[in-house]
């Protein structure tokens, strides 16, 4: 198996390289936008070819909310044009894909969690650009699967986790909006589940008819617990203020509820996921021990 990862500089390509070394029998081919843009088909295409790449995990996207409103055509290039891409590239050596989505394909109107049958109804342009780059893998005739995910962090990268650790010990008090709840994942966890399911016996699982999978961490916060327990892990003294997403406004609408459903992958792969504050926990002591280094 030759495995390329798609986007590979970014907090779940990052991850995904941080933990091949355990799949000794697959080679691993890393590019990011630098030598192999998604958007450039002949590029692409060729690549894979002679590359003798059998399966793509596909982490390149466009993933900044509020620039997407302003950038609609860029966006939506890397987001669902790039995604017909590889699905055609694929197409052709008969690969398999794995493809990172989004919980904000919904528009947060559900009070319980969504499953992957719930009506998907984005309401920004990143929303509606990574549901088109989902219906590229659904329509497509290749073994592909959409991994949906939630409010993703690493020790790399620019996030949430290391905004908030940052202005903590530049501020005595931070506001962060409390009506907003959904799902914070650690990409490493996803990264992990991703290589699972591509590397492992499972991987079969991916020429069957269920398409889209949900995968975030367990449980439930608003973006003021995320906050409050970032603060707390990284032993900072700042207060978090609870304010109303009216009262802080940003040039995207984000949904306000947008928990993920998880037990079709739970099953289907034999995966446990950890809860959000264990795997929170983990994060900032690698991003505590990377700084002692
Ligand atoms: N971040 C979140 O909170 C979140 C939440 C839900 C779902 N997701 C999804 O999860 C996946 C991984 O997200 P992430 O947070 O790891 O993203 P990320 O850190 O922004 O990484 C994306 C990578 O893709 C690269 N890229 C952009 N355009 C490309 C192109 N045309 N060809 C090849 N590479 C390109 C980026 O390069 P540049 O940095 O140079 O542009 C970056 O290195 C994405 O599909 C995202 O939509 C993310």
């Amino acid at each position: 198996m030759r495995i390329l990862i798609t986007g590979s500089n970014g907090q779940l390509g990052s991850e995904i390289r941080d933990l091949v070394s355990l799949y000794k029998t697959t080679d691993f081919i890393f590019r990011d936008l630098q030598d192999l843009d998604i958007c450039d088909f002949k590029a692409l295409n060729n690549f894979i070819k002679e590359q003798n790449i059998t399966g793509v995990i596909n982490c390149a996207a466009h993933t900044d909310v509020d620039k997407a409103e302003e950038n609609p055509e860029i966006v939506k290039q890397v987001n669902s044009e790039g995604v017909l891409n590889l699905v055609n590239a694929l197409k052709a050596v008969n690969g398999k894909l794995i493809h990172i989505s989004t919980d904000y394909v919904f528009d947060g109107k559900n009070s319980q969690p969504y499953n992957e049958l719930d009506p998907v109804n984005p309401i920004g342009v990143y929303g509606e650009s990574k549901r088109d780059g989902e219906l590229a893998v659904i329509n497509s005739s290749i073994d592909g699967i959409v991994i949906r995910t939630s409010w993703l962090y690493s020790s790399n990268g620019n996030n949430f986790v290391k905004k908030i650790l940052h202005l903590g010990l530049e501020k005595k008090e931070l506001s962060v909006v409390f009506d907003q709840l959904g799902t914070p994942t650690y990409a490493r966890d996803l990264a992990k589940t991703c290589l699972k399911i591509i590397c492992e016996n499972n991987s079969n699982k991916i020429s069957e008819k269920r398409q889209i999978y949900h995968y975030s961490n367990e449980g439930i916060a608003s973006w003021f617990d995320f906050a409050t327990e970032i603060i707390k892990l990284g032993t900072i003294v700042c207060k978090v203020i609870p304010v109303l997403t009216k009262e802080f406004p940003t040039k995207a609408k984000r949904p306000h509820y947008s928990v993920l459903d998880k037990t079709n992958i739970k099953n289907d792969f034999n995966i446990e996921i950890p809860y959000w504050r264990d795997s929170l926990k983990d994060c900032i002591l690698k991003i505590h021990k990377n700084k002692a280094q």
